[in-house]
């Protein structure tokens, strides 16, 4: 099997399952119990939150361990707009952001909330100056992703962030900055001093480690409201008895992935960028999406004319080379890539496009046999396409 859907979800690190297993039945007691097998499970649990908070250069305060990116997300929007004393807040967002973000944002709407979903250029990326325009008196946050989970392009939070401080240095009513760093977390820095973002969302499965555990970064100060209520876990933010081996997990894959970025993002670039110019060189009418380099090292979207991405796909799959139309989550619905079509790819365009995402287990061979196998069934799928 050719697995090159690692935007999806990537397989567990061999070193994050170890790191895991004695939290499973060894050290099972509840990190909440005052006894020594509980303090036992929070020095695990303190140990991950400092892991953490290395990798966001943030106080381990500031780290609040969730069930994954959506629920970050949902806390993140949900819990700035509850604590907010604006009557009407407005809130900014984009249009290429994953659902978990945008469905949150059409349930704050039918609540009341103002909301305006940004466009962006079509190279994928958002435009500074566009968001900078959009803010009104009533404006309390802002949430741009990191980088995209289908094309993989990659939004100037810096940038971003730096104008919403310079903004904030004059105004009355604070407008909160948060990024959804789910696809981001691998491969860029999020530094969140740096970036200068006041809430930052991540997920452990698309990062070499579990599934069901994610991180909410929330800096000091912040006006937020949980949404959840019950216990006084993670500071009165998200009550429920900590997920020991999920947070073991999350906490080891981070400080993995900090310390081989540099070498692993060189890796995965050069075999995405030959799958970029081989595809693009030996298969006619294929193009790729997004902007060419401002993207994630790993990912390639490409789109053939006049045939069906599930089609690909599933073709692809019957050679054992795994990949993906649009984002998984799209997957199995027949509308076309919203995200495509945000880039004003036509609806025959985006149809034809597949996601190819890189992962560290991925080898020169596995580029060249994906290829090879591409332009037989691309051959073959044109042969018969009702589309001339
Ligand atoms: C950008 C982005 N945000 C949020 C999510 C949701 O993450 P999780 O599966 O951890 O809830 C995903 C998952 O595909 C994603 O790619």
């Amino acid at each position: 099997m050719i697995y090159l859907d690692h935007a999806a979800t990537t397989p567990l690190d061999s070193d994050v399952l170890k790191a895991m297993q004695p939290y499973f039945n060894k050290l099972f007691a509840n990190s909440g119990s005052i006894h020594s097998a509980g303090q036992e499970a929070l020095a695990g649990i303190d140990k991950a939150r400092q892991q953490v908070a290395h990798f966001l250069n943030c106080e381990t305060n500031e780290v609040i361990f969730t069930s994954g990116a959506t629920e970050s997300n949902n806390l993140a929007l949900t819990g700035i707009v509850d604590a907010s004393d604006i009557k009407k807040p407005h809130i900014i967002t984009s249009n290429i952001e994953h659902p978990a973000i945008l469905e949150v944002v059409k349930n704050l709407k039918n609540r009341g909330v103002e909301v305006t979903i940004l466009p962006v250029e079509h190279d994928g990326i958002v435009n500074t100056n566009v968001v900078q325009k959009e803010i009104k008196d009533n404006t309390i946050l802002i949430s741009i992703m990191y980088a995209n989970n289908e094309i993989g392009t990659v939004q100037p939070i810096k940038e971003i962030g730096e104008l919403i401080k310079k903004i904030n240095e004059k105004r009355k009513n604070k407008i909160y900055f948060h990024t959804d760093a789910t696809q981001a977390a691998g491969y860029l820095n999020c530094d969140t001093k740096s970036l200068k973002t006041d809430l930052l969302s991540l997920s452990g499965h698309k990062i070499y480690g579990p599934k069901g555990i994610g991180v909410l970064f929330v800096k000091k100060g912040t006006k937020i409201k949980p949404f959840q209520y019950g216990g006084h876990q993670e500071f009165n933010l998200r009550a429920g008895t900590l997920n020991t081996p999920g947070i073991v997990g999350i906490g080891e894959a981070l400080s993995i992935v900090k310390k081989n970025r540099d070498v692993n993002n060189k890796r995965v670039q050069h075999l995405r960028d030959k799958l970029i110019e081989k595809t693009l060189k030996e298969i006619e009418g294929s193009h790729l999406n997004g902007s060419k380099t401002k993207r994630l090292p790993n990912n390639a979207n490409i789109s053939f004319d006049k045939i069906e991405g599930e089609s690909i796909m599933l073709n692809l799959d019957f050679e054992g080379i795994e990949v993906s139309t649009g984002s998984a989550c799209a997957s199995g619905s027949l509308s076309p890539s919203y995200v495509l079509l945000a880039l004003g790819l036509s609806h025959l365009q985006a149809h034809g496009s597949i996601r190819f995402s890189f992962g560290k287990e991925n080898t020169i061979e596995d580029v060249n046999k994906t290829v090879e196998a591409l332009k037989k069934i691309i051959k073959r799928l044109r042969l018969i396409s009702p589309i001339k």
